[in-house]
């Protein structure tokens, strides 16, 4: 069984796109399980850059087949610009197929989403107001509409309408917003899922056939480990499983299916959005990581919160995951620092713990306990066409990054491109 999980092993963000693009090379297929165009994964291939939120990063190679797989939550609207987006840049979208079981993001789900947050003050979770979590929401009280129920037309529509108008007398009775119009949604939607009806299928057994038939498959996860809506820093979470639970659920795949769980792990730790953060900085090194790694949402372009490496967090993440190997990315960006730090235990009233604590009281309480380690000098790392040729100090970092998780570092990245990726073990079978 020739699979491999790619998932964020921390906030999000971390260079799974362009990991899984790396590896879709090799592979037969890329399936997505979860999330939605909440996802912002950046590829960069030469001068280019391609940003994707839905489309799995396989499908640049133009013949691996990308499955968007029913546990991820469809925007059409924003898949056709995506698809557009693409094609526009000479990329074939032939290999695309998106799960018939997957739900459908509607206006009404964005407003709510935009109108949530604002009445959540200052406690807002800062979600990218794509619709996310209240799409989820509707599929768990089973009143979500899926990509099949556009086979049945008259029932689509009907169903369509009876949401919008629940969704209306909710928007203008408890928000006293301005009503949704029924007419035009309904025409565009429809409009929209004419537009993709070549790329659904029923996704199960087609990934069924392929990891039966020993063929490499992928699974690229958006958002990260502390984003999931069980394990991660609840309520500022996305509202899905991110994490490699995720993947049976959302593909329809059983959990014996899945083989090696690949983390892909930011050598230091950012996060867009509220909530605790235990190793963030909020001085001058935080704007350096920020400035030199680029630290702004690829979908939001909001300025990502920045940290140093927090391992209580990624052994935490080890263990939810089962993670076999880990792709170190960005450590260019640490790059020029004098002294690098790296957390290894949190001061809780006073004695030392090392696990990740359920409650954001108890958690926001947590002190970091760092180990410091000496930085190294940019140039260093940009003459390295190997990962042997890696300054000492930054071999040093990445082997320390083992021994705390007890975890092979497979991959390391030293800067967006393809190019710029070594390969310490073979991850394919
Ligand atoms: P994803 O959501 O996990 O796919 O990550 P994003 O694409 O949102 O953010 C990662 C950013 O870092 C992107 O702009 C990537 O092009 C970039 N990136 C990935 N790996 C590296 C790396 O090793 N070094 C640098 N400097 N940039 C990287
Ligand atoms: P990728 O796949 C980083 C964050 C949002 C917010 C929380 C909930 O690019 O790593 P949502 O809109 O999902 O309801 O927002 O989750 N978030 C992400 N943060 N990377 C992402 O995706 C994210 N997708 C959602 O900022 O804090
Ligand atoms: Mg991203």
């Amino acid at each position: 069984m020739p699979n491999l999980v790619i998932l964020g092993a921390q906030w999000g963000d971390e260079g799974k796109g362009k990991i899984t693009d790396y590896l879709a090379k090799e592979s037969d297929m890329v399936v997505r399980y979860q999330g939605g165009d909440n996802a912002g994964h950046t590829v960069v291939i030469g001068d280019q850059k391609y940003k994707l939120h839905l489309i799995p990063s396989g499908i640049l190679y133009g013949n691996v087949p990308c499955i968007i797989g029913n546990g991820v939550v469809l925007n059409p609207k924003s898949l056709i610009e995506e698809i557009k987006y693409l094609e526009d840049l000479g990329i074939s979208l032939d290999s695309l197929m998106i799960s018939d079981r997957a739900h459908i993001i509607f206006p009404y789900h964005i407003e709510i989403d935009r109108l949530e947050e604002e009445a959540r003050g200052k406690k807002k979770i800062g979600t990218t107001v794509k619709g996310i979590g209240p799409c989820y929401r509707d599929k768990v009280e089973r009143t979500g509409i899926r990509i099949c129920d556009f086979e049945y037309l008259d029932s689509f529509e009907e169903k369509l309408r009876y949401n919008i108008r629940r969704k209306n007398d909710f928007l203008t009775k408890y928000y006293e917003a301005d009503p949704l119009d029924e007419d035009k949604i309904v025409k565009e939607y429809i409009g929209y899922l004419n537009k993709l009806k070549k790329y659904i299928v029923n996704t199960q057994p087609i990934i069924r056939k392929a990891v039966n038939e020993g063929k490499k498959v992928l699974f690229e996860g958006a958002q990260g480990t502390l984003l999931d809506i069980d394990f991660g820093t609840y309520p500022y979470v996305t509202s899905s499983h991110p994490i490699s639970g995720g993947i049976p659920i959302g593909t329809g795949l059983s959990p014996y299916d899945l083989e090696k769980s690949l983390g892909v792990v930011k050598a230091y730790t950012t996060r867009v959005g509220k909530g605790p953060f235990p190793t963030e900085l909020h001085d001058e090194t935080g704007d350096y990581i920020r400035e030199k790694g680029f630290e702004y949402g690829t979908t939001t372009g909001r300025p990502r919160r920045c940290g140093w490496l927090d391992i209580v967090m990624l052994n935490y993440s080890r263990d939810i995951n089962g993670l076999t190997t880990m792709a170190i990315t960005k450590l260019d960006t640490l790059s020029g620092l004098d002294k690098l730090k790296i957390c290894v235990a949190y001061e809780l009233e006073g004695k030392k713990i090392d696990y990740f604590p359920s409650s954001l009281e108890t958690l926001s309480k947590c002190k970091p306990v760092y180990i410091e380690m000496d930085g190294w000098k940019f140039e260093d790392i940009e003459k390295a066409n190997t990962y042997e040729e890696l300054p000492e100090n930054a071999k040093k970092y990445v082997e320390k990054m083992e021994e705390l998780t007890g975890i092979n570092a497979g991959i390391v990245s030293v800067g967006p491109k393809r190019s710029e990726t070594f390969i310490r073990e073979k991850l394919f079978i």
